[in-house]
């Protein structure tokens, strides 16, 4: 690992030690924080380690041209703004990144806001914003010679693993939560050749589970503790950046579930300030589910400084997540930016999410939280017409398609959960209709839809 050149800091007591040298764990031994990478002259206004940003912009741009794999990745095309590995020719891609900006034209007009965009992230070869981080770490765990990688996860993280495993010729293990995680994401961990282990446990039981695991065998933790995994999410905030020609958006929405995602991308923004190569960092704001919200509590109680794990409970499994494990780094982003922590019911998840599938993008339930925290933010006035915002939109709508079909067959919610909703809900559902197999039905039943 390139060790001349980055360090890693402790969040919690600022201790620093090099990247080969951190705990199984990725904990700081003398406080338990988490770490974070840090790169040596960056922080001088002048020097030979600090980048020029104008050669920057232009050699990132060039990249997109070129035929080098490496150059071909979303991440690594920006390899000068994270030099973690002494070799490039370890990076492990699947050509991730460079992800899609589409405009939302529809909520744009409903919530009378001019420019917004969904960055979706879900568009990445494994179907989720977890393949950005995953090539980063997982390529150092190659350079370090590492033969096991593992995680525990809500789903992503192991399908994410799984595959970038397969490509590097490691072998994986996968920890997940028996019974609530979405077929999609656990087929993929099986199709990839994963160990996968179902554990009749929550995600931070699985979490705990490993952390002990990783201390007593020589595999590499790919958990979002592990700082390498944010080197690589930090990068959508520098592809956002340059979709609006280095002038950043005014408002950032993140969904909030281990926390990790609102800290690397507040890390991105922070390091492209920082270099000179934006001039300031969109508000960040994070949104989490209402039975998973331990953050939202801890911003309404005491601004974000002290957190109480919750027991987890959502349909938008991907972020069942009670006791997160960045929520420090998360909460410094929403304060330093002046960003909001909200969270959102069930009803309003699935509204949101059908939203974004009538729109022609769909989205798996956790990303629907930042469309259904952007109407919450609008109802308050904290959002003004003219200001861009971006909704990070972080899995595919096909990583949990049976939710899609319980809410359009109208299954999906509790009596209770719809109350109220149903005037949003009812135009949104399209449940596949039985029909007779003549012409003549199919044109009396489109009828029905202003055929
Ligand atoms: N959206 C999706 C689709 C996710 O899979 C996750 C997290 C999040 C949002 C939240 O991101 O944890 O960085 O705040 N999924 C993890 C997993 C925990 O194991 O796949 P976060």
């Amino acid at each position: 690992m390139n060790d001349n050149l980055h360090t890693l800091r402790c969040f919690g007591c600022g201790a620093r030690v090099p990247g080969a040298e951190a705990r199984p764990d990725f904990r700081c031994s003398q406080c338990g924080d988490l770490f974070e990478v840090e790169y040596a002259g960056w922080g001088q206004r002048s020097g030979p380690d600090r980048p020029n940003p104008g050669a920057l912009k232009w050699l990132w741009r060039e990249r997109r041209c070129s035929g080098e794999a490496l150059d071909q990745s979303g991440v690594w095309r920006f390899r000068e703004l994270l030099p973690i590995l002494d070799n490039f020719g370890n990076a492990v891609s699947l050509h991730e990144g460079n992800t899609p900006l589409y405009k939302l034209r529809g909520a744009a007009k409903s919530l009378g806001i001019d420019q917004l965009f969904a960055k979706h992230q879900g568009m990445n070869p494994t179907g989720s914003f977890k393949d950005t981080g995953m090539t980063a770490a997982l390529s150092v765990a190659r350079e370090r010679g590492f033969q096991w990688v593992a995680c525990a996860s809500t789903g992503n993280t192991s399908a994410a693993m799984a595959a970038y495993a397969a490509r590097a010729g490691l072998r994986s293990l996968v920890l997940i939560p028996e019974g609530k995680i979405a077929w999609g994401k656990l087929s993929q961990a099986m199709d990839y050749g994963a160990v996968t282990c179902q554990l009749a446990t929550d995600f931070d039981g699985c979490v705990r589970v490993l952390t002990e695991t990783v201390k007593q065998a020589s595999i590499y933790l790919l958990n979002s503790v592990n700082p390498y995994r944010l080197e690589g999410q930090k990068t959508p905030a520098f592809e956002i950046a340059e979709a609006f020609d280095w002038t950043v958006p005014d408002h950032l929405i993140v969904p909030g579930g281990n926390l990790a995602n609102s800290s690397a991308l507040g890390k991105g923004f922070r390091e492209l300030k920082e270099l000179g190569l934006v001039a300031r960092m969109p508000r960040i704001s994070v949104i989490q589910a209402e039975g998973a919200n331990p953050l939202v509590r801890a911003f309404s109680e005491n601004n974000g400084e002290k957190m109480q794990p919750v027991e987890a409970q959502t349909r938008a499994t991907a972020i069942r997540i009670g006791n997160p494990a960045s929520w420090r780094k998360a909460a410094k982003v929403i304060r330093d930016t002046g960003g909001w922590c909200l969270d959102v019911s069930e009803a309003e998840i699935a509204v949101a999410k059908a939203e974004i599938g009538a729109e022609g993008l769909g989205c798996e339930p956790a990303s629907a939280v930042t469309l259904a925290g952007l109407k919450k933010l609008c109802a308050r006035g904290k959002i003004a017409p003219n200001e861009t915002v971006v909704l990070l939109l972080t899995g595919h709508t096909l990583k949990d398609a049976d939710y899609t079909i319980n809410f359009h067959r109208g299954s999906l919610l509790t009596e209770q959960e719809l109350q109220g909703s149903e005037t949003a809900i009812n135009p949104l559902k399209r449940d596949a209709l039985v029909v007779e197999p003549t012409a003549q039905a199919v044109l009396a039943r489109l009828k029905g839809f202003g055929g």
